[in-house]
């Protein structure tokens, strides 16, 4: 790991760490920007867009560089062309994805070019920095390895694309299997997983063929709903209690996270995130916040110091077997 000093605009000295995204070799920041999820860049959550450029210029005050995006998160990929189209191409980096289905059949090669040529439309844009098939099903990975890898290498080989990435449809894989495969078949150089404390399974299937296929990965889902909504958390830990999968007197039926809050760490939602940073497998960490304030507050959890061991091994032992997609 590299730790930067960044001059920040405002000249505040703020220390950065960045990660090598695999085989791409490019240098990402561990705490990356995400347009999708519950908040879609503000869609849904009434930010008003002069405020979300705002926020995407703080995250790349703070050193972030790398934002995630996809053609099916709303007008997200529209707002990302408005608010960095001023802003120097060197000092980010852009994921974007599709997904390669559409009407229950694989793209075709034309319309998977078509989908490329119109997100860089959309981003304003000449390369995407990091092209990936979204949410990839079990039933879809074979189409997706024999149909339209061959279709993503040619649009490397033209320069619309720099690297190739796969994420899952971590809601209906909570082990990964899409991933596993992916992997195995070295096709990729990027895999977006899910990976949370509720579901820990990357560390025992992903990550080590990551490892040695030299392949970059992002984390997505970290907090989400159960990890950033105390109501929400009470409600999967009841859940997981009533089906028998951890014992009803391993933790407390309200706040049940609530002991890792102490010795200046403020939220669960903090050591959601620093939970999921602490991995060495892990490149980068995408925060799918729309608030500005939320976003500092993640930064500051995710590059300052990790859980205390003893809290680590008690989360380990309470959800180190679960591969249930818990997060939502
Ligand atoms: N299959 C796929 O390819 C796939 C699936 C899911 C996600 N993704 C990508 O991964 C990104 C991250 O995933 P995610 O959206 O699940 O991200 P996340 O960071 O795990 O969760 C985001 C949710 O947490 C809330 N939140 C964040 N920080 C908070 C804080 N400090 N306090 C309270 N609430 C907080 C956000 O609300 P606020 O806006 O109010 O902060 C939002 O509701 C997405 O944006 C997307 O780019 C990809």
């Amino acid at each position: 790991m590299m730790l930067f000093d960044l001059n920040l605009r405002n000249q505040v000295w703020l220390r950065v760490k960045y990660r090598t995204l695999g085989r791409t070799g490019l240098s990402v920041s561990l705490v990356s920007l995400g347009s999708g999820g519950p908040s879609q860049l503000g869609q849904n959550t009434g930010v008003p867009e002069p405020e979300i450029h705002k926020l995407l210029y703080t995250a790349l005050d703070l050193g972030m560089n790398l934002i995630d995006t996809a053609a099916g998160y709303g007008k997200s990929e529209e707002i990302l062309g408005r608010a960095l189209k001023t802003i120097d191409r060197n000092r980010y980096y852009i994921a974007t994805k599709t997904r390669p289905v559409k009407e229950n059949r694989i793209l075709s090669a034309s319309e998977l070019v078509h989908q490329v040529e119109t997100s860089l439309k959309r981003l304003q844009l000449d390369t995407i920095d990091i092209f990936q098939f979204h949410g990839v099903k079990r039933n879809e990975y074979d189409g997706v390895q024999e149909k339209l890898v061959p279709t993503a290498q040619k649009l490397k080989s033209q320069g619309k694309i720099r690297f190739i990435g796969i994420t899952e449809m971590y809601f209906q894989d909570g082990d990964h299997q899409v991933l596993q495969r992916a992997v195995k078949d070295d096709l990729f150089d990027t895999v977006m997983v899910g990976y949370n404390l509720l579901n820990q399974t990357a560390e025992k299937t992903v990550f080590p063929l990551c490892d040695t296929n030299q392949v970059g990965v992002l984390v997505m889902i970290a907090v989400r709903k159960a990890l950033s909504r105390i109501k929400v958390l009470e409600q999967t830990v009841a859940n997981l209690k009533e089906k028998g999968v951890i014992p009803k007197e391993a933790l407390p039926d309200k706040n049940p996270l609530g002991w890792l809050v102490k010795d200046g760490l403020d939220s669960v939602t903090a050591a959601a995130y620093k939970f999921v940073a602490a991995h060495n497998a892990v490149s980068t960490v995408i925060t799918g916040t729309s608030n500005l304030s939320h976003l500092k507050s993640n930064v500051d959890a995710i590059l300052g110091p990790p859980l205390p061991v003893e809290d680590v091994t008690r989360l380990n032992d309470i959800f180190g077997n679960i591969s249930e997609s818990l997060g939502n």
